[in-house]
């Protein structure tokens, strides 16, 4: 077992009807009950949610700040932080899916940064935030993990970009996650949750043997409970112990308990965030994309682990290879099962060069040897993006 330090210190409030606790949390991080409620395209408002909230946050001064994309977009967010900083505001509330939530934790980080923003997440020398506003999260979809994580993703449109941010100042202070939102959302939204979630526990399972028997048996509990929810959550989006179970087993994929002890890939999201970045695909289709191929690539650095995952999750049997590559194409297989394609060329007709751009921009960002072992080289990312056309 690896050695590890962990610490969530973000509160989880878990369950329906629990919003009447708002204030009383709010109230702890905001002493001058100035608050910028921000939300996304106007889900949260379809839902009555918004209202909800406002009802239950009579007695504090509320700002309102939507429209934060799906990927949310720097220039979008950067109005966000003029308004907090013109409204001396002193905690925002997040209000949605992954995409509200990254985009609230760039947002008190670039409240008290002085120069450009977009350098603390294109990480140039001496470039960091130090400070953040204290911020708490209504949960509106679950699927990254980002309500019980200190982690952020941010795109910026004009270049084609999508950064990671994050550490200790981005926890949220609290997370409101009812199961009851499920009901609202859109099918193919409950099949890009599902996946984030399986592939999250992936990136953190599918590497060698960690000798961490129970961080092991972790993963591959909450892979075994979204495979046998998929797809009944999303025939029945209003069952509420299915709903409970999804975004139980999503926070969990990545509030950093699974990492503990063992080592990580992480690699098909980045091959994926920039799959996004240059064509607009949907985050958790294109790990669909990348997953299957990229252990392909990796099959004997991964193969003990693809076998144990193939036996212990899918039940499989036959030689130890066997079962490694049948792991991978059942993986592929629960994917599409969900209406998700696992081929760019799906998404995009506009492939060419691909490989070529984004090994050109792993190179110059210095990601040259990625993956549990570091053997995920530029000529093996170019194979896997080429593999994924
Ligand atoms: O914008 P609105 O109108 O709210 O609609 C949203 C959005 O269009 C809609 N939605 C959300 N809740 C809803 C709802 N529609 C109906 N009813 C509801 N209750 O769903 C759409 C997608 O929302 P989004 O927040 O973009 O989805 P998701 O939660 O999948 O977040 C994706 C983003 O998170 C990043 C991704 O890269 C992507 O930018 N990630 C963040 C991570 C983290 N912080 O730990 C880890 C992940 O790996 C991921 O990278
Ligand atoms: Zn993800």
């Amino acid at each position: 077992m690896l050695n590890f330090e962990v610490v969530n210190p973000t509160r989880i409030v878990f369950g329906r009807d629990q919003l009447n606790r708002l204030p009383e949390l709010l109230s702890e991080y905001c002493p001058s009950k100035r608050v910028l409620i921000a939300y996304g395209g106007g889900s949260a408002e379809r839902i009555g949610l918004l209202h909800k909230i406002r009802e239950q946050l009579k007695g504090f001064h509320l700002v309102e700040f939507g429209g934060i994309e799906a990927n949310p977009q720097f220039t979008t967010l950067m109005k966000g932080v003029d308004l907090a900083r013109k409204e001396t505001v002193d905690c925002i509330l997040a209000v949605g899916g992954g995409s509200v939530i990254d985009g609230v934790k760039f947002m008190t980080g670039a409240f008290h940064y002085q120069g450009d923003a977009w350098d603390v997440l294109t990480r140039k020398e001496n470039c960091v935030f130090e400070k953040a506003l204290p911020f708490g999260v209504v949960l509106t979809l679950p699927a990254t993990g980002s309500e019980a994580n200190s982690g952020a993703v941010i795109s910026r449109e004009e270049l084609s970009e999508k950064r990671a941010m994050g550490g200790p100042l981005f926890f949220p202070k609290f997370s409101f996650c009812d199961p009851s939102v499920v009901a609202s959302l859109p099918k193919k939204q409950i099949a890009n949750g599902i996946i984030d979630a399986f592939v999250h526990t992936l990136e953190q399972y599918v590497t060698f043997p960690s000798q961490n028997f129970l961080q092991e048996r972790q993963a591959e509990a909450i892979l075994s409970t979204l495979i046998e929810i998929a797809p009944k959550v999303i025939d029945s989006p209003d069952d509420y112990t299915l709903a409970a179970n999804l975004m139980w087993s999503a926070t969990n994929a990545l509030n950093g308990n699974l990492r503990c002890g063992v080592p990580t890939d992480w690699c098909t999201h980045m091959i994926g965030h920039e799959f996004t970045a240059l064509y607009h695909i949907d985050h958790a289709r294109t790990l669909a994309i990348v997953m299957p191929r990229l252990w392909e690539n990796q099959f004997n650095n991964k193969q003990a682990k693809l076998t144990q995952y193939g036996k212990r999750v899918w039940n499989l049997s036959g030689s130890e290879t066997e079962i490694a590559r049948e792991a991978i194409d059942k993986t592929e297989a629960f994917f599409q099962s969900l209406g998700v394609d696992t081929k760019l060329s799906a998404y995009t007709a506009d492939t060419d060069h691909v490989a070529e751009i984004i090994r050109k921009r792993f190179d110059e960002r210095g990601w040259t040897a990625m993956g549990e072992r570091q053997a995920i080289g530029l000529n093996d990312l170019e194979a896997i993006v080429n593999q994924s056309i």
